[in-house]
């Protein structure tokens, strides 16, 4: 059977391994569920380059995260409020909600088939989030683009000490310009040697290495299973999206918070727009020819859901089948150079 979304009143304490954490990261309950339904799409909104931003998209974003910030202080049980969708990614990855029917056996949304499809949910309620308290439905999430050379760097955006999208847990010594370092070799320090490991690596984790679809997402996941771990997990997963977690995490924490530990990466907002690079993987991975079926059929996968506050604050139940087509979900992404196709090693 597929993995049934968590019961809010239900959520309890969070762990980083058997540690229990002093953070409540429970989010708001409420009575009413609904069924969530796609709504209409009259205009895409495209997701660009961080690195490639426009002032008035920077000013944007700014105003959005400000925003969601000031929500936290003027009521902090708005599920709008940064710090509530911080402790969304907290809730589901670091053992606060237990698989319901199965009291003591956490959820847990990475290492499995689920990762892309639970992110791309996460991602698309905050950004409809920020849209709506700017009112503004061309609003979308700016992403990183660490898979070029040029992204190969924390965008500039988030670096900036006043702003709204900075933020001081972070590892200092990987501030911009360092070289972002996808393998976490710290061997090799020439940047022309890591933008190219860089690269191979991409080439290999997307193209190279999956050799069937389950390889790429991660493995099965379903109603009664024990958490997954690391090894279940899909070759992007694996590769790219935790090397930028652990290259910036602050190593003076003990958790190498924020971006380095689940249960507080959310209180990064360059998160954001790392996952929004990880979910541009996934549309692009779709596009890229195989000789194995790209589609996972088994309908513990297509009926899983999970369970996100909309903007309307509104508790809303969601299905991994209605989160396939990003385009159905009312955005796209800019269309830059992708040369790590290029980089078959
Ligand atoms: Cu849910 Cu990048 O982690």
């Amino acid at each position: 059977a597929p993995l049934l979304p968590p019961e809010f009143k239900s959520c309890g304490v969070a762990y980083v391994g058997d540690d229990p954490l002093d953070v409540n990261c429970c989010p708001p309950t409420s009575d009413v569920i609904k069924d969530y339904k796609l709504p209409p799409v009259h205009r895409l909104r495209v997701r660009r380059a961080a690195h490639r931003l426009n002032q008035a998209n920077v000013a944007k974003y700014k105003r959005a995260v400000k925003m969601m910030r000031d929500l936290d202080v003027s009521d902090p049980t708005d599920p709008r409020g940064f710090s509530q969708q911080a402790n969304i990614h907290c809730a589901y990855c670091n053992g606060a909600h237990d698989q319901v029917g199965h009291e003591g056996l956490d959820i847990q949304v990475h290492f499995s088939w689920l990762f892309f499809p639970f992110h791309r949910w996460y991602l698309y309620f905050y950004e409809r989030i920020m849209a709506d308290l700017l009112k503004d439905p061309t609003f979308a999430l700016p992403f990183w683009n660490w898979d070029h050379p040029k992204g190969m760097q924390l965008p500039g955006i988030f670096d900036e000490e006043d702003s709204p999208l900075y933020d001081p847990n972070r590892n200092q010594d990987r501030r911009p310009p360092a070289i972002l370092n996808l393998a976490l070799n710290s061997t090799i320090i020439d940047p022309a040697q890591i933008i190219s490991n860089n690269l191979s690596l991409m080439y290999g984790e997307m193209i190279g290495t999956p050799a069937s679809a389950t390889d790429f997402m991660g493995k099965a996941y379903r109603d009664g299973d024990a958490p997954p771990t690391y090894p279940d997990g899909g070759t992007s997963e694996k590769g790219s999206h935790t090397g930028v977690h652990a290259w910036f995490g602050d190593p003076r924490n003990e958790y190498s918070e924020d971006i380095g530990n689940f249960y507080s990466a959310g209180r990064d907002p360059a998160f954001y727009s790392h996952h929004a690079n990880v979910d541009r993987m996934w549309t692009i991975w779709n596009d890229i020819p195989a000789d194995y079926p790209k589609a996972i059929t088994d309908p513990d996968y297509l009926d899983a859901s999970f369970m996100f506050y909309d903007e309307t604050k509104q508790l809303v139940r969601v299905k991994v089948a209605d989160c396939f087509n990003h385009k159905k979900m009312g955005y796209d992404y800019e269309s830059v150079d992708i040369p790590w196709v290029r980089s078959k090693p």
